[in-house]
């Protein structure tokens, strides 16, 4: 069930527990309260599977807490800090994210402050249980989805944005109609990158449905992958990301 709360009435219990969590500090909300009305939030929708108390919400990680809200803008995601976050301000992962954004990755970033990013709401499942169900979907569907994730994490490569959590990424990519990239607080721009790298190991050699994508996707030989992504990570280059391509059979 859905409950639609104005953020006035965030102060309140039961709400205060989810914009300040885990620690209830009344002085937080209020000021927390305030950050909202500059970002033009109007109310929280407290729905979704992952429960804080009896309240629903989209997501809860080691550093935040995510609801859907409702904005001037419409209904967004509204990532908040939690108040015992290893880190003091949302502005970091804004930056990486907007980077991201530049080329057309990540959810759209709509506005941030130190407690609170606010941005594009994605509707879709997480990339572990698209997997799961891979066998009822339409190979040229499968294609499209792998093929674009791939593009992707190319396109971050080449600007040297690394996402910095992509070796496990069942948490980390939501697919919608298209798959969707998400939380940029490990990324980071003095690393080498390795999104691309990380990926293809994710989905066809180490991760939990690997066997079976190769299977569908008709590659027999896991050899070719392991050498096509060697040769990705010495050259880096068109040439080599379209190799990898023709191996996988994406073509
Ligand atoms: N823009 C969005 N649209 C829809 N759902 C989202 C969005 N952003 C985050 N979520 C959901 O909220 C969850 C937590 O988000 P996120 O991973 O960014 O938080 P986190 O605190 O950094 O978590 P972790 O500690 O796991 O890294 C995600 O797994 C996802 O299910
Ligand atoms: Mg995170």
């Amino acid at each position: 069930m859905s409950e639609s709360v104005k953020i006035d009435d965030l102060v309140k219990e039961p709400y205060l527990k989810v914009i300040c969590y885990p620690m209830i500090d009344f002085n937080i909300a209020i000021k927390r309260v305030d950050e909202l009305k500059s970002l033009k939030v109007n109310s929280i929708l407290f729905e979704g599977r992952t429960k804080i108390d009896k309240l629903g919400v989209i997501g809860k990680g080691c550093v935040s807490v995510v609801v859907k809200a409702s904005t001037s803008f419409g209904i967004l995601a509204l990532k908040i800090r939690r108040t015992d976050a290893n880190r003091l301000s949302m502005k970091r992962e804004a930056k990486m994210q907007s980077m991201a954004n530049s080329i057309g990755v990540g959810p759209k970033l709509f506005d941030a402050t130190d407690d609170f990013l606010l941005m594009e709401f994605i509707e879709g499942c997480s990339i572990i249980e698209w997997l799961k169900r891979i066998e009822e979907y339409k190979i040229e569907r499968i294609r499209r989805v792998v093929k674009e994730l791939l593009d992707q994490c190319y396109r971050m490569d080449k600007l040297n944005l690394d996402h910095g959590e992509l070796s496990d990424p069942s948490k980390h990519v939501i697919i919608s109609e298209n798959p969707v990239i998400i939380d940029f607080e490990s990324s980071s721009v003095s690393r080498r990158v390795s999104n691309l790298t990380k990926i293809v190991q994710y989905l066809f050699i180490g991760g939990p449905m690997a066997k079976k994508l190769m299977q569908i996707l008709g590659i027999e030989d896991r050899k070719m992958i392991i050498e096509s992504i060697r040769n990705y990570k010495r050259e880096k280059d068109l040439t080599s990301y379209l190799r990898l391509f023709e191996i996988l059979n994406l073509e």
